[in-house]
């Protein structure tokens, strides 16, 4: 079985091989090759996305797969029908693998144990976002040579934050050190991992900026955009005192001017672009792993 649900329960070795295996598809850029011709890969986005379901979309494609896209929007979801019904409907017609994104936590745990085809997780709640951490890993490695003892800040909405998670599990088995960063309201209590001010987590090697989530939030988590900024936000002011070796990154989308100013996405230090572009290989080598 060459599903990927998370990466919490994924080795490191597993991990390794994944981000090598994209380095790989890195160094070999024609347009598309033909390893995957003959398999189908279903795209099923039961959330909204653009970079994760589009550079899916790209890497299949540039393996030469055969693409799927269903958007839940114009299925029959609409008339009631149930993610597990959908998935199964897929799944009788021959698709070979499943990229998923959900919103409920939970569900995509389920389906693998139902489901045969081998299943990607693009995202599910607030659990898990492992083709994200893995690119973010990628990008980390490709910077630093090793995520060994790589302080990593992770700050904002970590409380709502599937990245902030995968990441999380994935760094800590690589020997990095993680620390988060948030208002009182954000944090996630169940997780075991220090909480640190905003001026020492921009001591760190790397500063991952979250997105606030609003589309999470229960009413009145979030005080005001300005209040936010002030005290959480990457401000020009702010990146000026980092570290000239630190990397800015951030999962995207973007609150332009919450969360980071308008200035610093494509900052010299920023990675935030090529983390998107690190998503194509990663994601070449997630998909061929799961249709070998
Ligand atoms: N980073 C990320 O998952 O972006 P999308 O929601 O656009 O896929």
């Amino acid at each position: 079985q060459r599903s990927l649900l998370g990466l919490k329960d994924l080795g490191k070795d597993e991990i390794e091989s994944i981000l090598d295996r994209a380095a790989y598809w890195e160094q070999h850029p024609n347009k598309v090759h033909t390893v995957m011709q003959g398999k189908f890969a279903a795209n099923m986005f039961f959330e909204n996305s653009t970079r994760t379901r589009f550079s899916f979309e790209v890497a299949e494609k540039r393996l030469g797969a055969e693409v799927l896209n269903f958007s839940a929007a114009v299925s029959s979801v609409q008339k009631g029908e149930s993610i597990y019904d959908t998935v199964r409907t897929l799944e009788s017609m021959g698709i070979d693998a499943g990229i998923i994104r959900l919103k409920p936590i939970g569900v995509l745990a389920e389906l693998a144990t139902k489901i045969k085809v081998p299943l990607i997780n693009a995202g599910d709640g607030n659990n898990e976002h492992p083709t994200q951490a893995l690119l973010d890993l990628y990008t980390m490695r490709k910077h630093f040579g090793s995520l060994n003892g790589l302080n990593v800040s992770i700050i904002g909405d970590v409380l709502h934050s599937r990245v902030a998670r995968s990441n999380l599990y994935a760094l800590r088995k690589f020997g990095a050190n993680v620390s988060f960063c948030s208002p009182g309201n954000m944090k996630a209590e169940e997780l075991d991992v220090p909480y640190v001010s905003m001026e020492e987590a921009l001591k760190a090697d790397v500063i991952m900026m979250l997105r606030v989530q609003l589309e999470r939030h229960e009413s009145g988590m979030l005080n005001s955009a300005e209040s936010y900024r002030e005290h959480f936000g990457l401000t020009v002011e702010r990146a000026a005192k980092i570290a000239e070796h630190a990397i800015i990154m951030h999962p995207a989308p973007i609150n332009r001017g919450v969360e980071i100013d308008d200035e610093l996405v494509e900052h010299p230090q920023s990675r935030i672009f090529p983390q998107m572009e690190n998503g194509v290989p990663i994601r070449m080598a997630v998909v061929e792993r799961a249709l070998s």
